[in-house]
């Protein structure tokens, strides 16, 4: 099984090790409740790297609401079930202590990249993502960093910050991993009621088409509206945003007419689900 560390002084005592021997190390930070789209960030890190560390920290200041942190899958024991056979060097699993000892008075913020999208929805949540995310580059003292496309507003706001903090990370954006009927792989999705799941699929299959019709030279306010209705058809709650968007800067695009990412975010059966494609 794989050696979970719990406290700074320990890590730091073990990557000290691997940087004198001149090693290349990954961090693969996680909130736990791993899939096998963590799984692939791993095999990333162990292909990029000599030495991978997996962190496992909820956040509590990324979540805007008390019960969606409490109602958060945790699952630590069957996390390091996970990861046994992919050869990871250490889980870091801290305490809060660890991240935010008494006293804390830090916090990170990211403009521009973080005021759309999941920033308009989910008030503080970068802020919270971009306060803990430099402490575990920190503390792992991480050479490369793995993240996943699935969140791709956190993947964009996570590059800003550590290029504008000077922070000597590369960070590694890695495919989604979808299930067979599409469904992006989701620490969320576990919470989905049963039989929600089906409807779950319309996202990834809306996205797509939407996206190759934009492709196609479509306006996005022409799609919108019928896009929608078709996820409200499926059981969807509510639909937050389908919006697109230019790489790199996240503008607001209507038309495809530079390199650009269709996303999501709706609401299924209680359980707030994101996704987004590539368009173009
Ligand atoms: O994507 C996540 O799981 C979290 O936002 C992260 C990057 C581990 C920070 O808590």
């Amino acid at each position: 099984m794989t050696e979970i560390l719990r406290t700074r002084a320990a890590l730091r005592a073990r990557v000290t090790g691997w940087k004198r021997a001149g090693e290349v190390v990954g961090v693969v930070p996680t909130m736990g409740a791993l899939h096998a789209g963590h799984l692939s960030l791993v095999t990333a890190a162990k292909a990029g790297c000599d030495r991978v560390i997996v962190t496992i920290f909820v956040n509590p200041k990324q979540f805007n609401s008390a019960s969606d942190l409490e109602k958060y899958p945790r699952t630590e024991e069957a996390d390091a079930e996970k990861v046994a056979p992919y050869g990871v060097d250490v889980i870091y699993a801290p305490g809060p202590e660890e991240i935010y000892p008494e006293g804390f008075a830090t916090s990170v913020s990211v403009s521009g990249l973080t005021e759309g999208l999941c920033g308009a929805f989910r008030p503080g949540h970068f802020d919270g993502v971009t306060t803990v995310v430099p402490k575990l580059f920190l503390q792992t003292g991480a050479d490369k960093a793995y993240f996943g496309e699935k969140d791709y507003q956190q993947l964009q706001v996570v590059t800003r910050m550590a290029a504008d903090l000077d922070i000597p990370v590369e960070i590694v954006p890695c495919a989604t991993v979808r299930e067979a009927d599409g469904l992006a792989l989701s620490s969320r999705n576990v919470m989905l009621p049963a039989d929600t799941r089906r409807g779950a699929a319309e996202l990834y299959a809306v996205l797509s088409e939407v996206a190759a019709a934009l492709s196609g030279g479509a306006v996005l306010d022409e799609l919108s509206g019928a896009a929608e209705a078709r996820l409200i058809a499926a059981g969807f709650e509510k639909v937050e945003y389908l919006d697109l968007r230019a790489v790199g800067t996240l503008a607001p695009m209507q038309r495809a007419d530079g390199p650009a990412r269709l996303l999501v975010a709706a609401w299924l059966g209680g359980v707030r689900l994101i996704d987004n494609v590539a368009v173009g």
